[in-house]
C-alpha cells in the first residue's frame, strides 16, 4: 500500500467513492468535495492499493472562539479506510504516517475512542476545549497536543469550517 500525502485533483470521484461507501449517509462526501472546492482543506493524505483508494484522511483549519492564536491548530476528518482493509491495523499505520507527516500543533477530531486514544489522543475537555451542545459528541471529541503544552491557553469552544455545520 502506499501512502499519498498530496491527494490532487484528480483523485475526486475516489474520495467520493470511498466516503460513500464508507459512511452512514452522503454527509461526509458531500461535505469533502464542497471543501475541495471552496480550497478550505489544509492537507489530504490517502492510501493506495493497486489503484484503488483504500484510506482517506482531510484536515481543514479550526479557531478557538475567543483565542487569538498563532498556533496551527487542525481538525483531522472525515477518515475512512476502505470496509475490505478495517480492523486490519490498516488505519492505525495510516493514520501514524499522516500525523508525522504534518507540521501543525495540535488536532482536535471527533471520532471512535478506542481508536484514536490508541493513537495518543486524549478527550479535548482534559484541555477545555469544547465542540458541540450534546454530550453525544463531546464524549467523541478528542485532541492531540503535537508538542507538549501546544494546548495551553487555548481553552474555548472550537469552530470548524461552515460546510461541517450544515446538514
Ligand atoms: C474507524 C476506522 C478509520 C479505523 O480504521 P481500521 O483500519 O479499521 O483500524 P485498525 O484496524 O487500525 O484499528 C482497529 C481498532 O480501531 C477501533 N475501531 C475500528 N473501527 C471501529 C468502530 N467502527 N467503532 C469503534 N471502534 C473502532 C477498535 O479499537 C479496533 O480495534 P479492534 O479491531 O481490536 O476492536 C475505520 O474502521 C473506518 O473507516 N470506519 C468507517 C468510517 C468511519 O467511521 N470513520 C470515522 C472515523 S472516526
Amino acid at each position: 500500500m502506499r501512502f499519498d500525502p498530496n491527494l490532487d485533483a484528480e483523485s475526486a470521484p475516489n474520495i467520493d467513492h470511498l466516503l460513500r461507501a464508507n459512511f452512514p449517509t452522503e454527509f461526509e462526501a458531500n461535505l469533502v468535495s464542497g471543501l475541495r472546492n471552496s480550497r478550505k482543506m489544509c492537507a489530504e493524505h490517502g492510501l493506495w492499493d493497486h489503484g484503488s483508494l483504500v484510506g482517506y484522511i482531510g484536515y481543514t483549519r479550526v479557531r478557538i472562539e475567543g483565542v487569538d492564536s498563532k498556533r496551527q491548530i487542525w481538525g483531522l476528518g472525515p477518515m475512512a479506510i476502505d470496509s475490505a482493509h478495517q480492523r486490519q491495523g490498516v488505519g492505525s499505520k495510516f493514520l501514524t504516517e499522516s500525523l508525522d507527516y504534518i507540521e501543525v500543533d495540535a488536532v482536535v477530531l471527533v471520532g471512535h475512542a478506542e481508536f484514536y486514544a490508541k493513537h495518543g489522543f486524549r478527550p479535548a475537555s482534559e484541555f477545555g476545549l469544547t465542540y458541540g451542545d450534546d454530550s453525544t459528541r463531546e464524549s467523541a471529541f478528542f485532541a492531540l497536543e503535537c508538542w507538549k503544552g501546544a494546548l495551553d491557553g487555548h481553552a474555548g469552544h472550537v469552530l470548524y469550517e461552515d460546510a461541517f455545520y450544515r446538514e
